[in-house]
């Protein structure tokens, strides 16, 4: 979708009037706010029912805006610049004061990105504020990869929100730390683990539980549609799956990642993408269009965590209701 600069002047007044706009990035949709107004922050956790101790992702239009939101920028930081932004990496570095203490609700970080979207980076441009945003949904509901999506969650609680068709990479951005020594990537996104290490070969990853205290987000129950939803691990053919869920009873359909096997016949089954790409371009999608469908639950094949894959089974495992070793 086209929007010139005078449409989105509107957008950019609400956000310099301290209110809410819903906007397409290239990963998710995010709901933003004037991130330097305390006042303006506060209504996104409301919007949104967030948990009021989960801090927020700032998105800034370059290196200028950055400079402004920390305290210092670490050698390291600049070639993940130069290498991932306009993209979907955020860094978390030690902040200023010229962003709310409601962004990041009392660390003294600050996590940041530089969306690759024109209308997100002309809405920071116009509206000359970084633009602190959640993904635009219902805290724990699937993150929003259309408008409509947005609507469904938002409608009647933010002012504005802009539709730019759909999100092209479908899930949240990559979060790491910069603040640790070496750095620790804290959620699985967009950039892959092996495009980082190409950069920072000594790259730490964390157990889950651990990232919890590093990364407030983490902890909470995340993705979930309104219906059951179980992920299939440990198989190795279409026939174990079969086998197994012959044996399960209720109305439920399968949501495949595998596109070389043949699956089977009888079970209701949805491929989610042919490559690990398109799974993730469309998994959140799936994931909400479940509510509407006529199946009570689904079961969902597990995706080797490489790649695309690890970002993927991290959302899987949190959306998932059980998780389920068939061997
Ligand atoms: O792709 C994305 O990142 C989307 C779009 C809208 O940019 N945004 C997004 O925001 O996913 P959200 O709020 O759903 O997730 C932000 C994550 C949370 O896990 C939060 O805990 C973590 O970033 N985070 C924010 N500030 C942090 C900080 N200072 N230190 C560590 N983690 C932080
Ligand atoms: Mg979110």
């Amino acid at each position: 979708m086209n929007f010139s600069d005078d449409d989105l002047k509107e957008a950019a007044d609400l956000i310099r009037n301290g209110e809410l706009v819903a906007f397409p990035t290239e990963t998710v949709y995010g709901l933003g706010a004037d991130a330097t107004n305390s006042k303006a922050i506060e209504k996104i956790y409301v919007a949104k029912k967030r948990p009021s101790d989960n801090p927020l992702i700032v998105h800034v239009s370059g290196k200028e805006m950055l400079l402004k939101c920390v305290d210092h920028l670490p050698p390291i930081a600049d070639e993940l610049i130069k290498k991932f932004w306009p993209g979907p990496l955020t860094l978390v570095f030690n902040r200023s004061q010229y962003i709310s203490p409601s962004v990041t609700k009392g660390l003294d970080t600050v996590a940041i990105r530089c969306p690759n979207h024109q209308i997100a980076l002309r809405l920071i441009s116009i509206s000359d504020k970084p633009i602190a945003a959640p993904s635009a949904n219902l805290s724990g509901r699937p993150s929003p990869t259309s408008a409509e999506h947005v609507i469904e969650d938002l409608f009647g609680r933010i002012p504005l929100i802009i539709d730019g068709g759909t999100t092209q990479i479908g899930l949240e951005s990559t979060v790491v730390s910069l603040v640790s020594n070496p750095p620790i990537m804290l959620r699985p996104g967009g950039v892959t683990l092996e495009e980082l290490k190409a950069i920072i070969p000594d790259i730490q990853t964390k157990a889950e539980n651990e990232i919890a205290k590093l990364s407030p987000g983490t902890r909470y129950t995340h993705y979930s549609p309104r219906k059951d939803v179980y992920l299939l691990t440990g198989f190795t053919t279409e026939k174990e799956i079969e086998i197994y869920l012959n044996g399960v009873s209720g109305d439920y359909v399968l949501f495949c990642t595998n596109s070389v096997h043949s699956h089977p016949q009888k079970i209701p089954h949805i491929l989610l993408g042919k490559s690990k790409k398109e799974i993730q371009q469309n998994l959140f999608s799936y994931l909400r269009n479940l509510d509407t469908m006529k199946y009570e639950s689904a079961y969902i094949e597990e995706v080797e965590p490489t790649e695309e894959g690890l970002a993927i089974m991290n959302r899987l495992t949190k959306a998932a209701k059980k998780i389920i070793r068939i061997n």
